[in-house]
């Protein structure tokens, strides 16, 4: 028996979306073969590299885990979303001053999760780098951002300049 399609709508890098989808497809299959961003990339499939990450509602997830149908009505940011115009993201901006990528693979979910991280620790959220639970940006130590960023693999392991990139970046954003 045909899978019947449901439909949906969300709203995506600010701009509303409806489409009907196999209640089956994952939000990345959905983002890169029915919407073309195909900005956020497929490594692993499996939730093990990163490289799909998104900010759902402003949250990172990894879009490879999540299917398009549990989205309805969410807010959607891809790395094609995040600069303003021709104004990079400060994020993206930390990244192209530090070299923080070589092949570029992993680089827009290592820039998404990165800004979804740097709200995270605004918000006061914990982790397991954290001796006082909620670092403050001005005090981000290597090991807090290799603690909250270690579900973004890198193959290039262009680490070093990703943690500068990002170290730079949390001054600003
Ligand atoms: S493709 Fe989603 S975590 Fe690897
Ligand atoms: S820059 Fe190549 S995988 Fe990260």
């Amino acid at each position: 028996m045909p899978i019947s399609r449901i439909p949906m709508t969300f709203r995506i890098n600010a701009t509303e979306h409806a489409l009907e989808l196999d209640p089956r497809m994952t939000l990345l299959d959905a983002l890169r073969n029915h919407l073309g961003l195909t900005g956020s990339k497929k490594g692993c499939d499996h939730g093990q590299c990163g490289a799909c990450t998104v900010l759902v509602n402003g949250r990172r997830i990894n879009s490879c885990l999540s299917l398009a149908a549990q989205h309805e009505g969410d807010e959607i940011t891809t790395i094609e979303g995040l600069a303003d115009g021709d104004e990079l993201h400060p994020v993206q901006a930390a990244f192209v001053a530090h070299d923080g990528f070589q092949c570029g693979y992993c680089t827009p979910g290592q820039i998404c999760s990165a800004v979804g991280m740097l709200e995270e620790i605004r918000a006061g959220w914990p982790s397991y780098a954290s001796t006082d639970g909620a670092a403050r940006p001005d005090a981000l130590t290597e090991a807090e951002i290799r603690e909250r960023m270690s579900g973004n693999i890198c193959r290039c392991a262009a680490y070093p300049n990703i943690i500068a990139a990002i170290r730079d970046a949390a001054k600003e954003v």
